[in-house]
């Protein structure tokens, strides 16, 4: 599960993300996903604590045995600045294996009309999958539509319009800047990139019938609801939408064995009741079985970690479910479900590090 890898090669994308290429020593190959994460884990706590951040593979399995993930500078964040600050051609890093299902498999045969709809550091998974679109599926076409405060912010700036130039008509970039630098242009919007953007732009693009399409979305909450509302004004089904964040946005929801999600009025009743006591929870992970009593101001994730237990986890914040277990007994509170679909929390799947048993017989398998 845990690699360590060499930085191979930096590319300043703009004045504050930079792409780092990773290679394992030997060279060989780690597979992966266009669309999953890469988790780094850095001495940069304090007191040299390890820190873990997941980072989206910007490069495809055609690019092995290079892995490479773009970051972006956070204000005021541990391990963005400490990476874009310190990190230099040689370094070691050490990282867990790719991991998350905002994915796409392409395929030879597929011929199909995508959509991907991002702002800022979030065209980091999408230009993976764009790229292993255009390599791999001759026969689909990729509209990208994508957000930043003006062109100097814009990642990828020139590999776009390459990809762009040599895809025949098959890749589109539309550019929408908030604050842009120049007037004017084709492919190039000036506004927020809200939902009236987003239908003007899809409204215009006749080889993307919008209920056939599939749309892939990764931003800041603001755009992920503003392409929502966009998408259900054009009747484009549920599951024709994936969308990822970066960032927690604090929905809760409870998952209870094998029983359908239960309403969010009685989320918040039930989380208040549970701030008064202990529970214990069965872990099942690798062919063994932990038992650990969980307090009321823990996750279970932290319980298990402060006991040594090496569960698998990254962004620690209910986005990313590499922590993900199913839960085969009890009910499990969540303080955020960004990283599950309505269908996994139907089937009891949690995530650890935002879970907290409701019950005093919750069994958990993991993996
Ligand atoms: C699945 C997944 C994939 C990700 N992929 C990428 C990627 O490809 N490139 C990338 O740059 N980042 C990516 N992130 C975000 C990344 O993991 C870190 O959260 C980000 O770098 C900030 O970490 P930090 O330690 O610098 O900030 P922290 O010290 O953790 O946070 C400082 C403050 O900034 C806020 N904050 C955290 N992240 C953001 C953000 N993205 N935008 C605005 N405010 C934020 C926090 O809420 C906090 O208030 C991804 C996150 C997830 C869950
Ligand atoms: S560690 Fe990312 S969802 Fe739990």
């Amino acid at each position: 599960m845990y690699q360590t890898l060499t930085v191979v090669e930096l590319t300043q994308e703009t004045a504050d993300s930079v792409t780092i290429h990773l290679e394992r020593p030997d060279k060989a190959p780690i597979a992966s996903r266009p669309g999953q994460f890469l988790t780094l884990i850095l001495p940069c706590g304090p007191g040299g604590k390890k820190e873990r951040r997941a980072y989206s593979l910007s490069s495809t399995p055609h690019e092995a045995p290079r892995l490479s993930v773009t970051v972006k500078r956070v204000t005021g964040g541990l391990v963005s600045n400490y990476l874009l600050d310190t990190v230099k051609v040689g370094q070691q890093l050490e990282v867990m294996e790719p991991l998350g299902n905002f994915t796409l498999s392409p395929s030879p045969k597929a011929a199909r009309s995508l959509v991907l709809i991002g702002a800022g550091s979030g065209i980091t998974p999408l230009m993976s999958m764009l790229k292993a679109v255009v390599k791999t599926e001759p026969n689909s076409h990729v509209l990208l539509i994508y957000g930043n405060r003006n062109e100097e912010s814009v990642i990828f700036q020139k590999q776009l319009a390459t990809l762009e130039a040599s895809s025949n008509g098959r890749v589109q970039v539309e550019h929408v800047y908030s604050q842009p630098l120049q007037a004017g242009g084709a492919h190039r919007h000036t506004g927020r990139l809200n939902r009236t953007m987003l239908l003007r732009i899809l409204e215009q693009r006749h080889q993307f019938p919008a209920e056939q399409a599939e749309y892939f979305m990764c931003g800041p909450e603001g755009l992920m609801t503003e392409a929502r509302a966009a998408l259900d004004l054009l009747k484009v089904p549920e599951t024709r939408i994936r969308r990822e964040s970066f960032v927690a946005t604090a929905e809760t929801a409870e998952a209870i064995a094998g029983q359908p999600n239960v309403a969010a009025t009685d989320v918040s009743t039930s989380a208040a009741d549970n701030t008064k006591t202990t529970r214990s929870v069965t872990i099942q992970y690798e062919g063994s079985e932990y038992v650990i009593e969980v307090p009321a101001n823990k996750t279970i994730l932290e319980t298990a970690l402060d006991q040594d237990i090496d569960l698998p986890y990254s962004c620690q914040a209910g986005l990313c479910t590499a922590c993900r277990g199913k839960c085969l007994s009890g009910k499990v509170h969540l303080d955020e479900r960004e990283g599950l679909s309505d269908s996994e929390l139907k089937q009891g799947y949690i995530l650890t590090c935002v879970g907290h048993p409701m019950t005093d017989d919750v069994v958990i398998e993991i993996g």
